[in-house]
């Protein structure tokens, strides 16, 4: 109870004396003495588990409550970098965390999944306080990850399909991958999670899109007729469909394929159908406005500028310091969260997909099924000319 006490008194000490030294306070003479009013202290709270100490003060009248704002370095010279300003009116609080991100989280599988209890796991990163944070993806569907050159979105994006692949079977989950700057998605070639060529070819994205387009509609038929609202419902399980852009503005310019986009974003929460995009610059040109009011969960690593970060609902993210860091808004909390992101480099994930790829005498069997697959369609068109042939005749 007292050693409690003496702590408040010393942690109240430190910041009185920050207060002095930054001459946050105003000042009255009486005759030959010059008095200081210093802001008020009204809360020290000190949680030892989470390794937080908060204060509560409120500044005198007549001083700028944007002094506090413009000397953080003050509280930061005193506490160290790791604290957070909230200002109310007059009343300030002061939060300084003792835990401070690692420099680098390492993506861990299990580290990342274990207390996750949802559907689909997207593992976005580990918050100051130590803490991972994993959201389901059929909660929050549809997922922007937006940020500036080497701002950490493909080292995002690997991450999360690499904890996909490695908690869905190949019947669970599919994988339908465009990546026409052809470096990001090579990896993926032949893993089995990923259903259809990878799309690396503008011409090659409409007919991919209009597939997609094609088991919306089934999959509406499906749940139709058993007269069911969610596919997750259904008596024979369907597997989610992903379908992950890389640099969406990087897309041809057309509009229907923007149509499918907004489809696909549309329909598919319903239908277990998903989308993951990267985004560059994240101003109207590059994103239609009615597809980006359809993804409900942004990550908004280190952008260009102000602008580029306001689009997108992050403010601040231009004030990032890049290396996978990125803010977030998440379930449960007011305000936008900053969080490390898990770092997976190339060459951990080719290690990791070892597991997941075809064998040779899959893939040929695959090769071979096509060609019987586009022979017999050939011969089918052939009989309907046949047919109609027959029928001038
Ligand atoms: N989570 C992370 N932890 C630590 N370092 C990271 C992390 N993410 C990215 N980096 C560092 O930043 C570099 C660039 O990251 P990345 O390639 O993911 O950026 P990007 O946003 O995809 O860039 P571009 O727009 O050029 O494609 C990485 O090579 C790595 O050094
Ligand atoms: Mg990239």
């Amino acid at each position: 109870m007292i050693k409690g006490f003496l702590e408040k008194q010393k942690a109240k000490g430190k910041l009185l004396q920050a207060f002095r030294s930054g001459e946050l306070y105003l000042t009255y003479k009486s005759g030959k003495n010059t008095h200081l009013i210093l802001p008020i202290i009204h809360y020290v709270g000190i949680d030892k588990e989470a390794q937080l100490l908060t204060y509560v003060f409120s500044i005198p009248l007549g001083l700028d409550p944007k002094e506090v704002i413009k000397k953080r370095w003050l509280f930061e010279q005193q506490f160290g970098q790791n604290l957070e300003i909230e200002q109310e009116n007059k009343r300030f609080t002061l939060k300084i965390f003792g835990k401070s991100y690692p420099k680098k989280l390492k993506w861990d599988f299990e580290k990342l999944t274990e207390s996750f209890e949802g559907q689909i796991p997207i593992p976005c990163g580990i918050d100051r306080h130590g803490r991972i944070i994993c959201i389901d993806l059929v909660e929050n569907p549809h997922l922007l990850i937006a940020g500036f050159t080497g701002s950490g979105k493909s080292t995002q994006v690997r991450s999360i399909l690499a904890t996909l692949i490695q908690y869905f079977s190949p019947e669970e989950l599919e994988l339908w991958l465009i990546d026409m700057k052809m470096v990001e998605f090579q990896f993926y070639r032949n893993v089995k999670h990923v259903k259809e060529d990878i799309v690396v070819k503008g011409k090659d994205v409409k007919p991919l899109l209009q597939k997609i387009d094609d088991e919306l509609e089934r999959r509406q038929e499906l749940m139709f007729n058993e007269g069911v609202t969610h596919i997750t419902q259904l008596k024979e399980k369907q597997p989610f469909i992903i379908v992950a852009i890389d640099e969406v503005a990087s897309l041809p310019n057309d509009k229907e394929i923007d149509e499918y986009l907004v489809e696909i974003s549309n329909r598919g929460r319903a239908l277990g159908v998903y989308l993951i995009l990267s985004l560059l610059r994240p101003d109207s040109k590059n994103i239609d406005s009615r597809l980006k009011g359809n993804l409900t969960c942004t990550m908004g690593f280190k952008a260009r500028d102000r602008i580029n970060a306001s689009v997108i609902g992050m403010k601040g993210a231009e004030n990032l310091a890049g290396d996978g860091r990125f803010l977030m808004s998440i379930p449960d909390y007011d305000d936008l969260v900053e969080l490390q992101a898990p770092y997976l480099s190339e060459k951990g994930l080719e290690k990791l997909l070892k597991d997941y790829k075809k064998t040779d005498e899959e893939i040929k069997k695959e090769v071979e099924q096509k060609q019987i697959d586009e022979v017999k369609g050939e011969l089918s068109e052939k009989n309907i000319f046949g047919v109609l042939d027959n029928e001038k005749a």
